[in-house]
């Protein structure tokens, strides 16, 4: 996953596995300092590994604060709602046992298909918190929007 140029458009450059598994090995860091981080997501069917969610603290440097959601999986279980079942599980941890009273989300300005989670799982932009990633090189990576949305106001999952 973390090899794939198509995953990686909007994030970066390709890692190889040394850093794809030193990625990993902060994600379970984190976890243990603070109960809460990047899960595993399965196909509950099968058991077959496919991506990650969760929440993260918002870097520094970044001009907001707070805790922020993810999402990123393999190309091939793409556009089947597995993100957006994911992504609402993990709304409600957030919400329901951390008690955050706002969780934000954060992905550039091309990132439609992240952005259209977003909206699925009933986040909203303001233009006027769009900003520069100041981690971010010069380029399409530099621009990124930001997605918000407040405890009591999330949607509930509609099979389709
Ligand atoms: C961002 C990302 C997770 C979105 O994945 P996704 O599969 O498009 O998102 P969803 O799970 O919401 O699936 C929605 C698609 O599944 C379809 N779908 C099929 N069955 C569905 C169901 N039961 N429920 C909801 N959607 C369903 C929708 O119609 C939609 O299809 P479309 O893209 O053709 O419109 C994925 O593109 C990704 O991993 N990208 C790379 C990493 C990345 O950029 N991460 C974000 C960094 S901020």
């Amino acid at each position: 996953m973390n090899a794939d140029p198509e995953v990686r458009e909007h994030l970066g450059d390709v890692l190889n596995r040394e850093q794809s598994d030193a990625s990993v090995a902060l994600f379970q860091a984190d976890f243990d300092r603070r109960g809460y981080g990047w899960w595993a997501v399965e196909v509950q069917a099968t058991g077959e590994f496919i991506g990650f969610a969760g929440l993260d603290e918002v870097d520094d440097g970044m001009p907001f604060t707070g805790v922020e959601i993810g999402w990123r999986l393999a190309r091939s279980a793409w556009g089947r709602g597995y993100a957006t079942e994911a992504a609402l599980t993990v709304l409600a941890y957030g919400f329901d046992t951390l008690e955050l009273p706002e969780v934000l989300a954060v992905t550039t300005a091309t990132n439609l298909r992240s952005q259209a989670v977003m909206r699925r799982i009933g986040m909203t932009r303001d233009p006027a918190d769009d900003f520069d990633d100041p981690a971010a090189p010069e380029g399409p990576l530099r621009p990124n929007v930001l997605y918000r949305i407040a405890r009591g106001t999330r949607v509930r999952h509609s099979p389709r």
